[in-house]
């Protein structure tokens, strides 16, 4: 119990830096609020909403909004955007794992490479079902193992301390089959999309640089092998952008993603 606690505790520290990301995350949270068919006056919550970026799409659009993340910091930027829009939205800092809602309160339920970070699939995948109403729509965005952020991640686990027993990997978010598993007898109608973020960069180490400041996956590992073993972090950058040669062309890297989307059976 401790180590699943002490683990989102770490992730609130690792996401902090995250906010330049949202320019990447931004045209992708348009491509979800389709995928999730959502319609003015609907009452939608986003979990794991960062700087809201989703959140304030639907809301754009007449939804009636809740965005929740971990992160103090992204929730800030969040509130930020929202009034730049000129947008009510209702925030929440919590946990997608302890969700802080009535069960069947929303339309839909909605995560773009959120919820895909708690510790415990099968208890995040509950309660975003729970608070989600008969009939409702469950979206969410995911990176497969087999594109390049899911390939990324995997090189960059295996310079990272292992996640505690218990924890798997978050890319079995990105296989529909174990979609289709952990969705289970809960949900009808399976669909799924793909999509590619583009993301400009002007060079192989400029997509590193970027990384290596904003990414979740990356701030807390450059920081740690950069004090305690440079060599280690020359190999990771070497590896990083010998993976990153692969999908870059014409100035943007390509990242491929899942989208899905279920029906809560009535
Ligand atoms: C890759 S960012 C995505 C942010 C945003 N949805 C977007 O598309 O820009 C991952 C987010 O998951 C949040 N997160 C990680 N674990 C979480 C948890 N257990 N409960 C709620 N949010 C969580 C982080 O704070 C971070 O904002």
């Amino acid at each position: 119990m401790d180590a699943f606690e002490d683990f989102k505790a770490a992730q609130r520290t690792r996401w902090v830096h995250f906010a330049p990301l949202q320019s990447i995350t931004t045209p992708a949270a348009a491509r979800l609020v389709k995928h999730a068919r959502i319609q003015r006056g609907m009452r939608v919550l986003d979990v794991a909403c960062g700087t809201g970026v989703v959140a304030i799409t639907a809301a754009r659009l007449g939804a009636s909004v809740t965005g929740l993340d971990l992160t103090p910091e992204l929730l800030a930027a969040a509130r930020d955007n929202a009034r730049t829009a000129g947008l009510d939205v209702e925030w929440h800092e919590g946990d997608v794992e302890q969700l802080p809602f009535e069960a069947a309160t929303f339309d839909t339920v909605v995560s773009q490479f959120g919820h895909m970070f708690a510790p415990r699939p099968e208890v995040a995948i509950g309660e975003m079902l729970r608070v989600l109403k008969p009939g409702g729509t469950i979206a969410f965005s995911t990176w497969p193992p087999e594109l390049f952020t899911g390939r990324m991640f995997a090189l960059v686990g295996r310079y990272a301390p292992p996640p505690p027993p218990g924890v798997p990997t978050p890319l079995l978010w990105g296989d529909s089959t174990i979609i289709g598993e952990r969705l289970g007898g809960a949900v009808r109608d399976i669909t799924f999309d793909r999509a590619t973020m583009v993301v400009p960069a002007l060079s192989i180490p400029h997509y590193r640089q970027v990384s290596e400041r904003t990414s979740g996956m990356m701030v807390p590992l450059v920081e740690s092998l950069a004090t305690n073993d440079p060599a280690r972090l020359g190999a990771l950058r070497a590896e990083f952008d010998a993976l990153v040669s692969e999908y870059f062309e014409g100035n943007v890297v390509r990242q491929g993603y899942l989208m899905t989307r279920a029906t809560k059976i009535e």
